[in-house]
Parts: structure tokens; C-alpha cells; sequence
């Protein structure tokens, strides 16, 4: 299974989330990929950051040869996730070609609501060729339940793809983990551990596997 986590909105967590579920997946025993697809290199970053070897396999592929080479690629693993850069790109388009999957980050503003019709647009072109192409919103950096999480909820409804149940808060552990670690590693039975175990699960529930 292949999934892209993709938001041509800066900042909405594409990393965060990447590097994340990759965990989360890993932890459940699959053998994971992360492929880096941003030429910022964050998530290569993060893994350059750690002194001990990552929970999963991270490689640098921006690139928009991508959809070629990943299936060679990922031909030794249960899962590759894909971590893209913000604004249009070739390299976001065929990352989406490859995938059986696209998350999108939208973080309770309206502006990230807004932002999210050029990334439907584009999932939305893709599936034109691949019907089979999934897609779907994860809120990032809710805090509590306000009114403008509430909100952010309806206003998404106006999109034909839907919003996975988990909603990842704002949380400093997930802020501090750009230093090279996860939640998981970090405050294994905290909160943010517990959101990112329960957004694997609906990816799973989603994609129609009982497990990985
Ligand atoms: N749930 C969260 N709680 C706290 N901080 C968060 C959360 N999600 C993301 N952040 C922080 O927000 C910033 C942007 O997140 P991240 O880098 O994951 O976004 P991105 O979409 O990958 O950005 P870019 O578009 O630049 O690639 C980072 O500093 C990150 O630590
Ligand atoms: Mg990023």
C-alpha cells in the first residue's frame, strides 16, 4: 500500500504526519518506507538528526521520475508513505499517480479550507485516469473542541472526499519531534501517541485491511 500525504498549503503538517504514521505502522511489525519527496528535505532531515537508526526506512527521492522507480523501490516493504512539497508540483503529481492512497492535512483555519480546493483538484485529476485512488482529510492541530473545529468539520463536508474520525491536536510533543524523534519514542502512552495509533487505524479501516 502506497500512501501520499499531500497539501499544496506550507506548514500543514505533511511532515509531521509522515513521519508519524510511518511509526505507527512500523510499530505494528510492517516493513516501512518513507520516501522524502520534498527537495526542503525534511523528513531526511529528521532522520539525519537521530543517533540511532529510524523505526523505518527513510530515502530521498524528490524527483519526478517518481512513479517510475517506486515500485522497484518498494518491492521489499509492506508500506511506503510519501512525504510531498507544498505548492504544485510535478513531483506532488506523480507521488499522487503512484499511491493507493492521499491524506490531506487541513489545520482549523479557514484558510487551510480554502487552500484544500487546489489539492482535491488535483487528487480529483488523477483519479480521472486511477478510479480507484482514495482520498482523505486528517484535521491537524485541533485545539480542544472549539467552535472553529466544529466548523472546520462542515466546511469540509463540501469536498467529495471525507474526513478520517481522528482528529490530531496541537501538541508540543509533535512540535518537538522535528529534532529527530517521534511521540512514540518520547511519551509512548501520551496523547499524542494515542491520536496517531487511532488515525493508523482508520487509514487501515479505510483502505478495507483488518490489519497491516
Ligand atoms: N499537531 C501538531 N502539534 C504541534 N505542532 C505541530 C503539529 N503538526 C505540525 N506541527 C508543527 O508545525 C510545523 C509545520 O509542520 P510540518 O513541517 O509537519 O508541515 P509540512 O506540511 O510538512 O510543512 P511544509 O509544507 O513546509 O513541508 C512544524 O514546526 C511542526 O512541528
Ligand atoms: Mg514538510
Amino acid at each position: 500500500m502506497i500512501i501520499t500525504i499531500a497539501s499544496l498549503k506550507g506548514g500543514s503538517g505533511k511532515t509531521s504526519l509522515s513521519v508519524h504514521l510511518a511509526h505507527a505502522i512500523a510499530l505494528a511489525g510492517r516493513r516501512v518506507l518513507l520516501v522524502d519527496a520534498d527537495p526542503q528535505a525534511s523528513a531526511s532531515t529528521w532522520a539525519s538528526a537521530r543517533e540511532e537508526k529510524p523505526p523505518f526506512s527513510v530515502v530521498g527521492m524528490a524527483r519526478n521520475t517518481l512513479h517510475r522507480e517506486l515500485p522497484d523501490l518498494v518491492s521489499t516493504y509492506d508500506h511506503a508513505l510519501i512525504d510531498t512539497p507544498p505548492r504544485t508540483s510535478k513531483l506532488t503529481g506523480s507521488a499522487i499517480v503512484s499511491s493507493d492512497l492521499v491524506l490531506i492535512p487541513v489545520q482549523p483555519s479557514s484558510y487551510d479550507v480554502w487552500a484544500a480546493a487546489e489539492t482535491v483538484a488535483m487528487v480529483e485529476q488523477v483519479q480521472g485516469i486511477k478510479p480507484d485512488l482514495l482520498a482523505a482529510f486528517v484535521v491537524n492541530r485541533a485545539i480542544g473542541r472549539t467552535v472553529i473545529a466544529r466548523d472546520i468539520l462542515d466546511a469540509l463536508q463540501d469536498y467529495p472526499f471525507p474526513v478520517l474520525p481522528t482528529t490530531i491536536a496541537q501538541r508540543v510533543a509533535i512540535a518537538e519531534s522535528s529534532g529527530g524523534h517521534t511521540v512514540f519514542e518520547v511519551e509512548p502512552s501520551g496523547a499524542a501517541a494515542r491520536d496517531f495509533r487511532a488515525l493508523a487505524k482508520d487509514v487501515l479501516k479505510l483502505m478495507g485491511a483488518e490489519k497491516w
